[in-house]
Order: structure tokens, then C-alpha cells, then sequence
């Protein structure tokens, strides 16, 4: 009875805001602490199943993977960053689960990489438009497509032998150090978009870096301020609705991103001419032909014919794709150049390391039997090389950081003995190479260069490294270009090493960046400084 005459003396309207309050306390607090199934899961900090704060710091100051990686170590396979947020390091549960299981990738990869407005294949989230894509482009970047390729054959010799070695001879005699991250940056671009444009139409960095530079100065702009239309696109979307964008956001990275969109459909336009030509380039100058370019269009034009019925206009379909067909061939040019001339500077840092000679001295040795012409499938089949590009791959994988997904309602998530069931839907959910590449079950010692555990190793002890291996990632949106890459990657390694010897001049910029991708950090106006020597 007291109750109630106490509660008539209290006014409607503080009532109705003290249910609210008590209300948002147990939605913002007690559920998410207490009984969310992800109250289950170790929290990575206190304030993880109250605020994306602590994570969303990390990855503002691109340092995520590291605080993820220490959070795996201290509490286990699988662990809490944020309210919705999970982490998971394990195969079983984890990246069989959540990559060959077919989540979605949500926005996260929309809202910062479209080109021209348009999405590439790497952003869709949607499953049955991205499939549709990625079957139009697989096949000229399966292995036996690209170490069978006659351009690619011609490009390594034209690339190599005309460019690229005497380049570093020329570098080698100066007696000055050389800085490897933008050698590296220059080749890569070169032999990526030499294949998806054809040699004549696409980027001659090697013997013009200085447009090079250029180049990387643009992408590395458009790259460092991902940060908040990546996470957090409506807060970024009303600053700029009330006109503040530059205050998170400088105003010069919207032309360096311009210029990059325009480089790229210089060289798409270039492409469709070069298809036009009569003749018979593809025969005569395979390295002249636009791969991926006509591969790409090709499979625009049979869509639109099993659409629209045989009669349909070349003209017409190629106009109405030019973007679509730009904006997928940009970030296969971005995506290629930059992972692996990150993957080829760490290689070579490691290479050049004194404590690591035995293995240059191992590799130079092997590619002295090499024949000339830099045939794909004989230098793949070399087993120091293999192992030194493998090592690094997995020790400075490229793209160390998270691999957003969401989750379908219903998941259960985590190894065996740390399962989490019933995981509700649009929980985001990640694994990251960097904790993966360092489970010292499965590589031992885990934090040492060592090309030797995928030589000496048991066949068992392999395929259990190799599960665990996760440079290119896995299921359906693993990276579609990791056998051009692997290809690559050996015929430069395999150009360099058998030509020159090298040695560490100055590595005080060889530390990764914690974000997404890993690249070297740079200090005092350089990565890697190496004295290059001709053998
Ligand atoms: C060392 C070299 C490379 C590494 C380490 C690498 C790594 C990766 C990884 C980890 C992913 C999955 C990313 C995610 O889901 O967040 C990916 C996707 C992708 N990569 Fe690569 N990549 C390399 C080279 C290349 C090259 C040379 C190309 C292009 C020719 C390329 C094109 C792509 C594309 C288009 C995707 C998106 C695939 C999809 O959504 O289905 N990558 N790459
Ligand atoms: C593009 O490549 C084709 C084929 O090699 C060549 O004929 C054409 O001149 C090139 N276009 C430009 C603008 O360089």
C-alpha cells in the first residue's frame, strides 16, 4: 500500500523516464555483459562488451592486429573486442566456419573501396553478383593459365632482361644504397598492370620511377584515411553533410584519388583500342595484349548477349561497362602492387639480414642452374626459392589484419572446447594472418625467419602448416590473384639474387604498420636501404 501512494505522488513523465533509463541500462549493459551468447567470450579489454572504443582506437591508429594478436595470447582462440565483435584464431571453427562456411562481408569493404562510384569484385557484398564476377576473371589468373601464358612469358623477358637488371646494374655500380620498397614497388606494378592492360598500354616504372613515386604518393593517401568512412561511415557521412569533412578527412586526398581513378582509365581506354586493331597482335606481340582487359569485356559482352540476344552492340556494351570494367582492373592493379612489393621488401630485408646469408648464399646457388628465359613453371619448381617467399608470406604476410564477416543467425564459433553456440546474425566476425602465422603448435618458433621448416618438415607437419598458411586467405573471396603473384613474385626474386649479391645498409623503417595491410613504416625518409652488388 505504501508503494503504490508513493508511486502516485511520482509524475507520469519521470516515470516514463526512468523506464527508459532502466530500460537502455539493461539493453546497453546488463544483456551485453550478462546474457548475450558473447557474454561467454573472454573479453579482449574490460570495456569490449560495453563500447567499440578500445578496438576502434586500435584500428584508428592502425595498430589492431598487434592489440588482437596480444589479446589471442592472453585469453585464447577466440575473444570479444567490442559489444558485436568477435575474433577467432583457429582453423577448426573458426576459418573453416566463417571463410569456407560463405559469410558475408557486410559494408565494411564497400564503404572505402569503390572506384568511379562503382564497386569492384572485392567490395560486393552481395554473394550472387560477386560469384558472377569472380567467375568472369578466374580463369586468367588460375596457375596453369598464367605459368602457360605466352604475354606473361614475354612480359617476365622484356620486363627482366630489358629493364629491370640493367636498371640494378646501373644502381649497383653508383656505389650508393638503394631504397628496395619502391625498386619493389615499381617492378610489381609494372608486371600487374603489364597483364591486365598489355605491355605497351600500361606503366614503365622501372625505367620511370620518378612517376612511379608519384603513384605510390597517391595510393598512399587514398589508403590513410580509410579510417573513418570505414568505420564509422555515418558519423564521416553528417560531416560532410554540415560541411566538415576536412576535418577528419584533408582535402587533398580527394584529387590524389582522382588522379589514380584517371591513370587507371587512361590505360582501360588504351586497352579497348588495342582489342579493336586488326591483325594479329595476340600472336605476333602477346606481351601487347590486354589480358585480363579483353578477358573482363569478352564476359561482359556474352552476358549482355544471352540477355539481350545476339545482335546486341559491341559499342553499346562496352560504354555501359567502361566504369564497371575500370574500377574492377584498378584494384587489381592496386592489390597486386602493393601486397607483393610489401611481401618482396621484407623478403629481401631478410635475405640481406648478416645472420641470414647461409640462405642467400642457398638460393644464389640454386638459381645459377637456372635457364635463361625465366620459364614460370621451372623457377616455381625451385625448392630454396619456394621455401624463402613461403617463410615470408607467412611471417609478414602482406595483409596481416582482419578479415571482416558477418554472421547468419545460429553460428557456433571457436575451436572444440571453446565453442561458442548460437551466435546471433550480424555479429561481425574475423581472423587475422598474423595470429594464425605465429601458432607455435604448427610453426615453431614461431617468430624466427626460417626457411628451413618448409623444407626439413614431415609431410604431416606440412599439411598442417599449410592449413594454417592464410597469405591469400580462403573460400570464396580468397584472393583471386595469388598465382599471378606467386609468379611474380619468384621471377623477381629469382632476377635479383641470381644477378646480385645484397646487404643491409640501413632497416630502421622495417617495422610492419598494425593495420590491414602490413607495410613497412618508413623513418628518417626510407624502408630498406640496400647495398646491391653485381656477382
Ligand atoms: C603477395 C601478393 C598478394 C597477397 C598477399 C594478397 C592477399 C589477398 C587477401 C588476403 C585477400 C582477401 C582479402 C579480404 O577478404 O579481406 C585478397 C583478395 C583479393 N586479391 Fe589479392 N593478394 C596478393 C596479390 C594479388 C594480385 C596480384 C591481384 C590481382 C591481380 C590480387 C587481387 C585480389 C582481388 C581482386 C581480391 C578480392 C577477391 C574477392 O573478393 O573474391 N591480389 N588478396
Ligand atoms: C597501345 O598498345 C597498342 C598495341 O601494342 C599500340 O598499337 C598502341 O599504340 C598503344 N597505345 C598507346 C596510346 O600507347
Amino acid at each position: 500500500m505504501a508503494l503504490l501512494s508513493v508511486l502516485e505522488t511520482i509524475p507520469l513523465s519521470a516515470l516514463a523516464v526512468a523506464l527508459a533509463l532502466l530500460f537502455a541500462l539493461y539493453k546497453h549493459i546488463v544483456h551485453p555483459v550478462f546474457f548475450s551468447p558473447l557474454a561467454g567470450i573472454p573479453n579482449a579489454h574490460w570495456s569490449a562488451p560495453l563500447s567499440r572504443l578500445w578496438i576502434l582506437n586500435h584500428r584508428r591508429c592502425r595498430r589492431d592486429t598487434f592489440a588482437v594478436h596480444k589479446a589471442h595470447q592472453d585469453y585464447g582462440p577466440i575473444v570479444r573486442l567490442a559489444p558485436n565483435e568477435v575474433s577467432v584464431n583457429s582453423v577448426d571453427g573458426g576459418l573453416r566456419v566463417i571463410y569456407a562456411g560463405g559469410f558475408e562481408k557486410g559494408d565494411w569493404y564497400s564503404n572505402v573501396f569503390s572506384n568511379y562510384g562503382v564497386k569492384p569484385m572485392f567490395a560486393m557484398e552481395e554473394h550472387a553478383a560477386h560469384s558472377r564476377r569472380k567467375r568472369m576473371v578466374s580463369n586468367i589468373y588460375a596457375k596453369s593459365t598464367v605459368q602457360g601464358s605466352p604475354s606473361m612469358q614475354r612480359i617476365a623477358n622484356i620486363l627482366l632482361d630489358d629493364r629491370f637488371i640493367p636498371v640494378l646494374k646501373v644502381l649497383a655500380a653508383s656505389d650508393q644504397p638503394v631504397e628496395f620498397y619502391t625498386v619493389f614497388g615499381a617492378i610489381t606494378t609494372d608486371f600487374t598492370s603489364a597483364y591486365v592492360f598489355g605491355l605497351q598500354n600500361s606503366t614503365n616504372y622501372v625505367q620511370q620511377p620518378e612517376m612511379g613515386v608519384k603513384f605510390f604518393g597517391d595510393f598512399k593517401a587514398r589508403q590513410q584515411y580509410q579510417f573513418w568512412p570505414q568505420e564509422l561511415p555515418r558519423f564521416t557521412g553528417f560531416l560532410q553533410y554540415i560541411g566538415l569533412l576536412h576535418w577528419i578527412v584533408p582535402s587533398w586526398v580527394g584529387p590524389a584519388n582522382q588522379d589514380l581513378e584517371n591513370w587507371v582509365i587512361e590505360m582501360s581506354d588504351k586497352s579497348e583500342a588495342t582489342v579493336r586493331l586488326d591483325g594479329s597482335l595476340q600472336e605476333d606481340h602477346p606481351e601487347d595484349w590486354p589480358t585480363v582487359y579483353a578477358q573482363l569485356r569478352s564476359a561482359f559482352l556474352k552476358e549482355a548477349e544471352t540477355k539481350e540476344g545476339r545482335d546486341v552492340s559491341v559499342e553499346k556494351v562496352v560504354a555501359d561497362h567502361r566504369l564497371a570494367i575500370a574500377s574492377e582492373l584498378l584494384d587489381h592493379t592496386l592489390a597486386g602492387f602493393d601486397t607483393s612489393s610489401i611481401t618482396l621488401t621484407f623478403l629481401a630485408w631478410e635475405l640481406s639480414l648478416l645472420h641470414n646469408a647461409q640462405w642467400q648464399e642457398r638460393l644464389h646457388e640454386e638459381l645459377k642452374g637456372l635457364q635463361p628465359g625465366w620459364d614460370a613453371k621451372e623457377i616455381d619448381a625451385l625448392p630454396v626459392l619456394h621455401a624463402a617467399l613461403m617463410e615470408t608470406l607467412r611471417l609478414h604476410a602482406a595483409i596481416p589484419g582482419n578479415q571482416p564477416r558477418i554472421t547468419p543467425a545460429g553460428a557456433s564459433l571457436g575451436p572444440p572446447e571453446h565453442t561458442i553456440k548460437g551466435v546471433p546474425a550480424n555479429v561481425r566476425v574475423q581472423a587475422q594472418a598474423w595470429s594464425l602465422h605465429r601458432n607455435a603448435e604448427v610453426f615453431h618458433d614461431p617468430e624466427t625467419w626460417n626457411p628451413g621448416r618448409w623444407l626439413d618438415s614431415s609431410a604431416a607437419e606440412l599439411k598442417e602448416m599449410q592449413r594454417w598458411f592464410w597469405a591469400f586467405g580462403s573460400g570464396g573471396r580468397m584472393c583471386v590473384g595469388s598465382n599471378l603473384a606467386m609468379v611474380n613474385m619468384k621471377a623477381i626474386i629469382a632476377a635479383i639474387w641470381g644477378t646480385f649479391k645484397t646487404s643491409v645498409a640501413a632497416d630502421d623503417g622495417m617495422v610492419h604498420n598494425g593495420g590491414y595491410v602490413a607495410e613497412p613504416i618508413g623513418k628518417n625518409g626510407h624502408c630498406l636501404l640496400l647495398t646491391l652488388e653485381s656477382r
